[in-house]
């Protein structure tokens, strides 16, 4: 036999009842201690009687500092359930550049919030799993290539559910709808598509019909003052290279005789079919010219007519007419240079120049 002692750690006991075979002790806080080495024991009646834990409204029962009711709920909660489950899993078919956004569809039977994360297999760089919000974000990869991934969708109590998903990516075609146009041929590339274009056409999608395109030697802000220099320029008189311009006002530039030369830095290679060629007065002009050209600025080859081999001489109006010409074949170069040949003899050859062709 021992002593069970109880302890009801209060002053008072509000009340001790025996109402109808229970016991029942009201008091706003009851503690139950043994004293040293004691035991507490709580038992029914042998035949089938219960013990009743009754907390009030949203409160606790603890044992060891466990709440024993969140540790029930936990034992009693039910994993997370994915909606729409197949036996495929999910499938998503995504062209390189589309944006992903798939909604991961689990749910708590107990309407608890859902994490989710990848615990197998690998989403491709560039798209991820938001835990929190439970979507698969990110851009597909402009590429043919499967990825399967198991997402765990974890509810409160750490109970889960996986779910396989299965994502297909292609390389998109950049091809379709066909960009190139003037009868440019396409290619698809990363992300990109290439337009190789047929001859006279220049531009991403072959759009510019390169001899009627003025390479800017009109405008200042695409071929600059400084990209354009001349030799033996004809003084005084602001007859300087960066006056050589068609289209702008000024005298143009003058040599000061036949060894004289404009150039212009087309700023990059450049594929190029005319040039038009403009004098200053009837009294300042150049009459006759030929050109030379490079791809970077130290070795000049004088442009020439194919059927000779001598150097092309092209003919200019003898006054503020200008006249454009078509060379005999595209040249590539980046630097052309304009060489007067005859003018009145009188004076010294002037000109305003422009260049038309295509940059790369
Ligand atoms: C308390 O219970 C344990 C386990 O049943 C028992 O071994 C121990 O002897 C008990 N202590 C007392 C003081 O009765
Ligand atoms: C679930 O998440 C929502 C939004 O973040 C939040 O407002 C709500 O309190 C959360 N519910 C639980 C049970 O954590
Ligand atoms: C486009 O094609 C040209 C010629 O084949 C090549 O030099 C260039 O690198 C290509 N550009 C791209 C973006 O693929
Ligand atoms: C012109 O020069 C090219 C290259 O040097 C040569 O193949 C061609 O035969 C020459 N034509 C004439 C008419 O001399």
């Amino acid at each position: 036999m021992f002593l069970l002692l109880f302890y009801l750690s209060l002053s008072q006991v509000n009340s001790v009842l025996s109402t109808g075979g229970v016991l029942q002790v009201d008091y706003p806080d009851v503690s139950v201690n043994a004293p040293d080495n004691g035991n507490i024991t709580l038992q029914g009646g042998r035949g089938g009687g219960s013990v009743l834990f009754t907390p009030g409204p949203g409160r606790v029962v603890y044992f060891e500092d466990v709440d024993l009711l969140e540790l029930l709920m936990m034992i009693r909660s039910l994993p997370p359930v994915w909606i729409e489950h197949s036996s495929v899993g999910f499938y998503g078919t995504f062209y390189g550049g589309d944006r992903v956004n798939v909604k991961l569809e689990a749910q708590d039977p107990e309407g608890g919030n859902l994490t989710y994360e990848v615990v197998a297999g690998a989403l491709p760089a560039g798209v991820t799993v938001d835990k929190i919000r439970g979507v698969i974000t990110g851009i597909a990869p402009d590429e043919e290539a499967l990825y399967v991934v198991t997402i765990r969708a974890i509810d409160p109590h750490e109970k889960f559910a996986d779910a396989v998903y299965t994502m297909e990516t292609h390389e998109k075609n950049q091809c379709v709808p066909y960009p190139c146009v003037n009868g440019g041929l396409c290619t698809n590339a990363f992300n990109d598509f290439n337009c190789s274009c047929s001859a006279q056409y220049g531009g991403k999608r072959c759009e510019i019909a390169c001899l009627a395109n003025p390479l800017g030697v009109g405008n200042r802000a695409i071929i600059p003052d400084a990209h354009m220099t001349a030799f033996l320029t004809q003084e005084p008189g602001d007859f300087w290279s960066n006056n050589g311009r068609l289209g702008m006002s000024g005298n143009g530039w003058c040599g000061k005789s036949n060894l004289a030369w404009l150039q212009i830095d087309l700023g990059a290679p450049s594929r190029v079919y005319a040039v038009s060629v403009q004098g200053r007065s009837t009294s300042y002009y150049t009459r006759t010219y030929s050109l030379s050209h490079s791809l970077t600025g130290s070795t000049f080859t004088t442009l020439q007519t194919p059927a000779t081999n001598t150097t092309k001489i092209f003919t200019a109006n003898p006054s503020t007419v200008d006249v454009k010409v078509t060379l005999p074949a595209m040249i590539d170069a980046r630097f052309i240079r304009f060489h007067p040949l005859t003018y009145a003899s009188a004076a010294y050859p002037c000109m305003k120049v422009e260049v038309y062709g295509c940059k790369p």
